[in-house]
């Protein structure tokens, strides 16, 4: 008896050690199972997509040469209610987690629970805001109880799973709370106290994992400190035993209602990479690798849009962001392949001025070399070990064997994919939805005033509507009589506001919208609005779109109409002003259409198919349409219609806005890859609506039958343009360089001509190829139409024994190629 329970004792701590995580303490490495590893990993947070669409994505990380995909955990978005949780459906951590595990993945748990991530309210449930004496992120006693039971749960659940690597499972590090370095400043000694109650609570729950802490420079041991930003290759770890670790290199950016679309290029992204791996790097983690969508109301703020695509190796649908995607899986070949060296070499650096190093990492079994220019603006001819290389502006060149470059982070060899939108080919639309329509039924507010509960102040509306919804009214009955001396010629209402976007009505008159331009969320309406003698209602909808995520005491920025609110009347040269802001004011949160759940499937509301109105304010539109035929990814296009919600099939795929335009001026087609990126230095879009598509999740449809599009509109708009498309590659480009190997791809679809073909020294870009000076004698689109056409995807060498040698002149030589898919 007593020898088998040892040996299951034995058994079991065997089963435990199997995948053990350590973190080595000669700062040069993460140790897994007793051997070190460049550690490559992407962000994918669950939430943005759905449980069908995980397996891929992650596939899709693994083949793309990742070790690990990380994830933030959503608080508000798991305890909706205080101790009432949620982890179903694409908030199934656990089944995202053992998917992740499934594919022999590590996996990066940042449990925040503070995330910040462009997520409504950083990820904080406002419920938590509203309990007495509270103060977000220091050391409130309500706040650590709080944090400390929702962190708790989150790893008592990962560990009932069996899901650390100390367990053997695939969560090689933990996170706990997020950038707090970032405005640890303004929270005094308190912030300082703070960071070490988050660090020895992290510590207590015993996970058996390191444990992160991103942006902070004073982590307490034996927390380990990890960088965020663009680059991180100076970063240094606050102890020389930490590795050096990237947890955020933004592969592009978000975006902004009114804002324009950004785009980091391909180069950049893999000059950061290659530049942090030269200069001792060993974990780096894309954010995001996968962006998704931020359906129903989880979008930050305020005004993040519901595509959170992010310019991202993955596009918002899932499929390959090339040659983004497959520029970095090469490179994340080249530094495995250099493993061991990297990990065990002895480092040594040469400089050759002008911004311009060279990195050797060499053990007794070879050496591996990085060759870095970091000029902008000028390409670099070095002499290395008796050779001579170019090393183009602004890039790295890698030579596992430190005499032959294999990749170089300028030099693109993948294919470019352009995307195309196709027509819904399981029916004619638009013309063939019908449409059915409802008001929003808002007379009782806008003509009695009368809401759930009434206060003599105004209240910001996190504080009334406990973020149950977008939506709260304001409404106050004011009696006016002609001898009142505010009674005037003209007449005005003029509120100081902090709605994300505000409606007023006076004695039920739509007085006029507003929404914030130019990130003032803090502002002054005023309009001219008619009153009567007696009583006049006024009706204030005060809508939110998305709460703050970011910045010390984030929580307490003011939503809603927080005052004061004003009645002027002018008489010639008199201005009276008379002070609302203490009246009586009822409150009213959500709107009637929502809590009859008019979305829903299941709704037995009444909806009427005539005289389908077009640009009403607060009206609800249906219509039922068939699922697009196939498997690629489907959008709805929403060009026509205002502002809203769209529901398909009851799911929430999230605000929509495409009446919101973004500036004209700011954008360009060409993006220099040269010199530091921001966020603002490539941006498409210019003067076009934010977002016009909209992402419909396949698994939200009945590829059979019916599906039901639901429509709540706010602004007014026109639902007739609606109509469903897929997406797919519609053709690809790619620019090889000789010894390269040229790999087109339709992703699944064949290749079906070849449109342009040119080895020498081709001009120009995808879609604009021409030939250049030189060119090869024999019919390159004749070669390359035999081996490709027909196939879903291709390989060729591209060499002169192939093509026929081009007369260059030396001039490095390349072939450009066009195809349709
Ligand atoms: C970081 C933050 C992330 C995300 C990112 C911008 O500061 O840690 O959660 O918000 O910025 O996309």
């Amino acid at each position: 008896m007593v020898s088998l329970r040892f040996l299951v004792c034995c058994l079991l701590f065997l089963a435990s050690s199997v995948y053990a995580t350590i973190v080595s303490h000669d700062g040069r490495a993460i140790t897994i199972d007793g051997n070190r590893r460049v550690l490559l990993s992407g962000s994918i947070h669950y939430p943005r997509s759905t449980p069908e669409m995980w397996p891929d994505l992650i596939k899709k990380g693994k083949e793309g040469g990742l070790d690990a995909i990380e994830t933030y955990v959503f608080w508000n978005a798991h305890e909706p209610t205080r101790r009432q949780y949620d982890f179903s459906g694409n908030l199934d951590l656990i089944r995202f987690l053992k998917t992740i595990q499934d594919q022999k993945l590590y996996g990066v748990l940042r449990i925040g629970p503070y995330v910040c991530a462009e997520w409504n309210y950083g990820g904080l449930p406002v419920w938590l805001h509203n309990m007495p004496d509270m103060e977000f992120r220091t050391t409130n006693k309500a706040f650590m109880n709080e944090m400390q039971n929702f962190t708790t749960m989150i790893v008592d659940m990962v560990k009932k799973n069996k899901l650390f690597a100390s367990q053997g499972g695939p969560i090689i590090l933990a996170q706990i709370e997020n950038e707090y370095g970032n405005v640890i400043g303004s929270y005094g000694e308190m912030g300082k106290a703070y960071i070490q109650w988050c660090a020895n609570m992290a510590q207590s729950l015993d996970v058996g994992v390191p444990w992160i802490m991103c942006q902070q420079d004073d982590a307490p041991q034996p927390m380990l400190n990890t960088c965020n930003g663009y680059y991180c290759d100076n970063f240094e770890p606050n102890n020389a035993n930490t590795p050096k670790m990237w947890t955020e290199n933004w592969t592009g950016w978000y975006q902004n209602w009114g804002g324009k679309n950004p785009h980091r290029t391909t180069e950049d992204v893999a000059f950061s990479v290659a530049r942090f791996f030269q200069r001792g790097g060993t974990f780096q983690n894309y954010y995001m690798y996968h962006g998704g969508t931020n359906f129903g109301r989880t979008a930050g703020g305020p005004y993040i849009t519901t595509s959170y695509d992010y310019d991202a190796p993955l596009d918002e649908f899932g499929n390959l962001n090339q040659p983004k995607y497959g520029h970095l899986k090469q490179l994340h070949d080249i530094l495995h392949s250099m493993e061991k060296t990297l990990t065990y070499g002895n480092v040594s650096t040469i400089d050759f001025g002008n911004f311009v190093s060279a990195t050797i990492y060499k053990t007794e079994g070879g050496s591996s070399c990085f060759f870095g220019n970091v000029n902008e603006s000028s390409d670099a001819t070095i002499n290395f070990q008796g050779e001579t290389y170019v090393v183009p502006t602004w890039s790295v060149s890698i030579l596992p064997d430190c005499k032959t470059e294999v990749y170089n982070t300028a030099k693109i060899n993948t294919q470019t994919s352009v995307m195309v939108k196709k027509p819904n080919e399981a029916e004619d639309e638009p013309i063939n939805l019908k449409w059915s329509w409802r008001p929003e039924n808002i007379d009782n507010f806008l003509l009695k005033g009368r809401g759930e509960s009434t206060m003599r102040q105004l209240f910001d509306q996190k504080i009334v509507s406990n973020d149950q919804s977008d939506y709260l009214w304001y409404m106050t009955t004011l009696n006016l009589k002609e001898e009142d001396p505010v009674w005037g010629k003209n007449m005005y209402l003029h509120i100081n506001s902090t709605a994300h976007v505000l409606h007023a009505f006076v004695n039920g008159q739509h007085v006029g919208n507003y929404h914030a331009e130019n990130g003032k969320f803090h502002y002054v309406f005023e309009q001219e609005a008619k009153f009567n003698p007696g009583d006049n209602v006024i009706s204030l909808l005060s809508i939110t779109v998305g709460l703050p995520n970011y910045g010390a005491f984030f929580e307490n920025v003011p939503a809603g109409i927080t005052g004061p609110v004003f009645i002027i009347g002018k008489n010639d040269d008199e201005t009276i002003v008379k002070d609302l802001s203490a009246h009586k004011w009822s409150y009213k949160t959500g709107l009637s259409g929502f809590e009859n759940q008019l979305f829903s499937s299941e709704s037995q509301s009444k909806w009427s198919g005539d005289s389908v109105p077009f640009n009403r304010t607060m009206t609800w539109y249906k219509t039922t349409f068939k699922a697009p035929l196939g498997s690629e990814p489907v959008v709805v296009d929403l060009l026509g219609l205002g502002k809203g919600t769209a529901w398909i099939n009851g799911n929430n795929i999230g605000r929509y806005w495409p009446e919101f335009l973004s500036t004209e001026d700011g954008c360009s087609t060409e993006c220099n890859y040269r010199g530091a990126y921001y966020a603002e230095k490539c941006q498409t879009n210019c003067g076009e609506p934010t977002q016009r598509w909209y992402h419909v999740p396949r698994s939200f449809l009945n590829p059979k039958g019916d599906n039901t599009l639901v429509l709540f509109e706010e602004i007014g708009g026109n639902p007739s343009f609606v109509n469903f498309q897929t997406i797919g590659v519609g053709g690809v480009c790619a620019n090889v360089y000789e010894k390269n190997v040229l790999e087109l791809s339709c992703h699944g679809r064949p290749i079906s001509a070849i449109k342009f073909a040119s080895f020498g020294n081709p001009r120009g870009k995808c879609g604009s190829f021409e030939k250049g000076t030189c060119e090869a004698n024999k019919d390159v689109v004749n070669i390359l139409s035999a081996e490709c056409v027909g196939k879903e995807k291709c390989s060729v060498n591209v060499s002169a024994e192939k093509f026929g040698v081009p007369e260059c002149d030396g001039a490095t030589r390349s072939l450009a190629v066009e195809a349709l898919c």
